[in-house]
């Protein structure tokens, strides 16, 4: 048809002169087609590379085909039929999840140097613009991370130790709570107070009283982004960012609450900047402004006041809920389970009594107490989804090959609720985490906090935290449930990216 010859030579006279036979229309039809198939078999043989996966719908990809109320359950349907690798297309883009143990240590360790970008979260980047430590790529994020984890850990931020920080929180953690009088209590905001306090003492270096009104005003920011984070229009502007224009105005809130979170930020920075002394740092912020001083003649320098600021952000962001969620579902577990606070007061009274100030270092004697944060962590499974990664380069991965930039979700719930690895996944119970002997048994598959080289920046703070707080607590008080504790609930409000616990009360009793 396409070398018909007489339309061709109907062209026109110049035509007909140059190309009688018109070849060079028919080449040019016949190139176009070979290249436009060309990219279809490229397209095509990407896609046979990548690991299987339901087929796609044009333009939204799978998006029909994941339950938003139950995205855990979606995930582990299409592991039982795809296997533990395999591809789903969030609109256009393709997304590689990893489900279960052995794929996500091939990944996130053995491969670790690969696995460690940071995928897109549509609603994040454009808020922080590739800036900071949780959403930035490359060089920065390496510079900015190696610098936080070391100022976490204690290098040049003064006399104060975190840990002593986190003690001063948790004594006046303890106070706020004799307060309620052994009054049936919600612990939601008070146990939100101590971990934003920690991450200011760090950051500023000063705490906050619980009923400051510049304190309350940024919890309430930070509580309204989880609050809307969770919303199904959240997940949309996530999953499908190309329609992200024509959504309705909850992303606006999130922003301008960030926005307003940075720039109570700049103010502090500004403070700082004003009796600065770099040779005596005694706050996160001090140690960056130094840093900034410290490298002000290097032109690619990371370290400026927009880091600084979108870093401080991460922290907050990062670190407050994440922790108070845990506090408040380990509260809600230990309430449950009469038994299992027994024997925590029992090993409580133990080691160190009822006057001495619980520390970190107590923990090695508690092998009871330890095995119940672990459980404790394993079972509310806070992060079931994890943060998305990216691979930065081409990989060959088992049989696929995975292009530079792919998006992967490594799944941190199939690993937590490993049958194979804890007796009863589904149930709370500390024996996971402890041997015939009473000992604590450490477990591989034990990564709340992701694993490899992006995982979390705050563990060995949260970690702390955790320790002191349900140590202090619990040295000071005896949980009593308001009703029957076999009638509480564990059921959780929505299984999105975030588990959050349900609402509940409770009596502090003190000792
Ligand atoms: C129980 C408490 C916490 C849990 C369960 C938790 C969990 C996580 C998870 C799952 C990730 C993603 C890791 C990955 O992409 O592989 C993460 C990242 C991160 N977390 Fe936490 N976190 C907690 C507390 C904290 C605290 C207290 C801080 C504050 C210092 C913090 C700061 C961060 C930062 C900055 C990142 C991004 C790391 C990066 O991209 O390099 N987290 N966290
Ligand atoms: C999610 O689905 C699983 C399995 O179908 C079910 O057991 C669970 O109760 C569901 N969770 C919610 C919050 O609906
Ligand atoms: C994971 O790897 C181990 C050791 O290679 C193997 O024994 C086990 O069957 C694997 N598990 C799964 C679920 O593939």
């Amino acid at each position: 048809m396409v070398t018909d010859p007489v339309p061709l030579r109907a062209v026109g006279p110049p035509f007909r002169a140059m190309d009688p036979w018109g070849f060079t229309t028919t080449a040019l039809l016949a190139c176009v087609l070979f290249l436009f198939f060309v990219s279809l078999w490229n397209q095509g043989f990407k896609r046979r590379k990548l690991p299987p996966g339901p087929t796609p719908l044009p333009f939204i990809g799978n998006i029909l085909q994941l339950d938003f109320k139950n995205l855990t359950a979606t995930f582990s349907q299409l592991a039982e039929k795809y296997g533990p690798i395999y591809t789903l297309y969030f609109g256009t883009q393709p997304v590689v999840v990893l489900h279960g143990y052995n794929v996500t240590k091939e990944a996130l360790i053995d491969q670790g140097d690969v696995f460690m970008e940071r995928g897109d979260v549509p609603i994040f980047d454009d808020f922080s613009k590739g800036k900071g430590v949780v959403f930035s790529h490359g060089e920065r994020w390496k510079q900015i991370r190696r610098f936080s984890l070391m100022t976490l850990r204690n290098f040049g931020m003064g006399k104060r130790t975190i840990e002593e920080r986190v003690q001063e929180e948790a004594q006046c953690l303890v106070e706020e709570l004799r307060k309620t009088k052994g009054q049936p209590t919600d612990p939601t905001f008070i146990l939100g107070c101590a971990p934003c306090n920690v991450i200011c003492s760090i950051l500023f270096r000063d705490r906050f009283k619980y009923n400051d009104a510049k304190f309350l005003h940024l919890m309430g920011l930070l509580n309204e982004i989880f609050q809307l984070l969770s919303k199904p229009w959240s997940q949309f502007y996530n999953f499908l960012p190309a329609f992200r224009a024509y959504l309705p105005g909850t992303h606006k809130t999130i922003f301008k609450n960030l926005e307003e979170i940075k720039h109570f930020i700049l103010e502090r920075v500004k403070e700082h900047q004003k009796i600065l002394d770099p040779n005596n740092p005694q706050d996160y912020i001090d140690c960056f402004l130094s840093k900034m001083l410290q490298e002000k003649d290097n032109p690619h320098s990371e370290f400026d006041l927009e880091n600084l600021k979108m870093t401080g952000v991460d922290l907050f962001a990062a670190g407050t809920e994440t922790t108070s969620s845990t506090l408040r579902y380990g509260l809600l577990l230990i309430l449950k389970h009469p038994e299992v606070q027994a024997k925590i007061q029992e090993e409580i009274d133990r080691v160190i009594g009822p006057n001495r100030v619980p520390s970190i270092k107590d923990r090695q004697d508690m092998p009871y107490v330890d095995a119940v944060v672990h459980e404790v962590q394993r079972f509310s499974n806070l992060s079931p989804l994890n943060v998305p990664h990216a691979v930065n380069q081409d990989i060959q991965f088992q049989q696929y090959v995975l292009p530079k930039g792919t998006t992967i979700y490594p799944l941190l719930f199939p690993v937590l609720r490993d049958s194979k690895e804890f007796a009863n996944p589904e149930k709370f119970d500390p024996q996971h985490f402890l041997d015939q002997n009473g000992k604590f048994k450490k477990s591989d598959y034990f990564m709340p906090f992701s694993t490899g080289k992006r995982s979390c920046l705050g563990e060995g703070l949260a970690r702390m935290e955790l320790f002191l707080f349900f140590t202090t607590i619990l040295q000071n008080f005896t949980l009593k449930p308001v009703g029957d504790p076999n009638e509480i609930s564990m059921k959780t409000n929505h299984t999105g990216f975030t588990n959050i616990p349900p609402s509940y009360q409770l009596c502090f009793v003190p000792h």
